[in-house]
């Protein structure tokens, strides 16, 4: 049975195989998928993406509220794959905030959507789908457990505001897998409530890495067992493989607890001179942090690259640039 998701687009958007947009007149805020068929019993794949989903290339949609363009909440078990593509038409959205931009800062576009969000989706498995030029992020994963992400292609503009490819909050279990992730910000980023998240086999660039310890949005403080292996980073930016850092930026005030976070055969090249960046709280710090078998090169010509780290203890084997505070 694969209709389900394909059927349900088609009812609620007027989407077909072809490329159709999504109208707004026909836009409501939410759909429960299980009254349109699917079953979500593990069993029966209720989702299929094969032709391309298109947001409106307006920002009128949104009523100022919503910050998600399609969203599954508490879904079990659902399967979303297929060959099909979501294109989340960001420029519009990008165009304000590229404006009042300063010192890397965005201003003026908070209201911003994510393009796909699930919360509380346990068993949840993502595949083979396009991702592209989402107005934020791409996809957030949100109060998911058991979760496979394979097999994806996210891309967006080197120069996109916070455009992340995949962001996982307050979730266990994780695995992202076989994915290539090219956007204007982090390919992945960790965030607090999560652990048990694995990432193999991603090509990540341009973009800033896979990064740990961003903005939490709960009051979730830790971030454990975190692994990243056989990973490819190109022409990345900010801290190349991505920070790890453990302090709230912005207005929180506790800091993440991080742990047990393991980079194995990981190569790339980056584009800041800071190639790696463990960045930690100065009360919590960041625990039993491995590094084996890292590569890091300068992309194209400048300084020579370097690894910076506060507070962060663990072990490094063959790790270039060096990082001085693992043993
Ligand atoms: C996640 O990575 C860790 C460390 O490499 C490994 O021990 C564990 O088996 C992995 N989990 C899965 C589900 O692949
Ligand atoms: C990373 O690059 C190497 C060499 O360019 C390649 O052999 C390997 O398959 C790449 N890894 C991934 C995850 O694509």
């Amino acid at each position: 049975m694969k209709f389900v998701f394909g059927f349900t687009l088609f009812l609620l958007t007027g989407f077909t195989l072809g490329n159709e947009i999504l109208n707004s007149k026909e836009y409501s805020s939410s759909f429960n998928v299980m009254d349109y068929g699917a079953v979500g019993d593990g069993k029966v794949d209720d989702s299929q993406l094969g032709g391309t989903l298109i947001a409106p290339e307006s920002t009128s949609w949104t009523d100022g509220q919503v910050a998600v363009w399609i969203q599954f909440s508490s879904v079990e078990n659902l399967i979303l794959d297929g060959g099909g593509t979501i294109d989340g038409q960001g420029s519009i959205w990008w165009q304000p905030c590229m404006k009042t931009s300063i010192f890397g800062f965005y201003f003026d576009c908070n209201r911003r959507p994510t393009a796909l969000h699930f919360n509380n989706c346990n068993g949840l498995r993502l595949k083979g789908l396009t991702h592209l030029n989402s107005p934020m992020l791409h996809i957030s994963i949100n109060a998911c457990k058991d979760v496979v992400v394979s097999n994806l292609h996210i891309k967006a503009p080197e120069d996109s505001p916070n455009t992340d490819g995949i962001d996982i909050a307050d979730s266990s279990n994780v695995q992202i897998q076989d994915s290539t992730i090219g956007t204007g910000d982090d390919c992945v980023a960790i965030n607090g409530g999560s652990c048990f998240i694995n990432i193999t086999g991603v090509n990540c660039g341009p973009g800033h890495g896979i990064s740990v310890g961003s903005l939490g949005d709960g009051p979730y403080d830790t971030v454990e067992e975190f692994h990243v292996k056989n990973c490819n980073f190109s022409n990345t930016q900010n801290g190349g493989m991505g920070k790890l850092h453990s302090y709230e930026i912005l207005q929180k005030a506790t800091a993440i607890q991080v742990s047990d976070v393991t980079y194995s055969d990981i190569q790339g090249t980056s584009a800041s001179d800071r190639a790696i960046d463990l960045d930690c709280d100065k009360v919590v710090g960041c625990s039993n942090i491995v590094m084996n078998n890292v590569q890091i090169t300068r992309s194209g010509t400048g300084p020579q690259i370097y690894g910076s780290c506060n507070n962060a203890h663990g072990t490094a084997i063959n790790v270039q640039p060096e990082v001085p505070c693992l043993s």
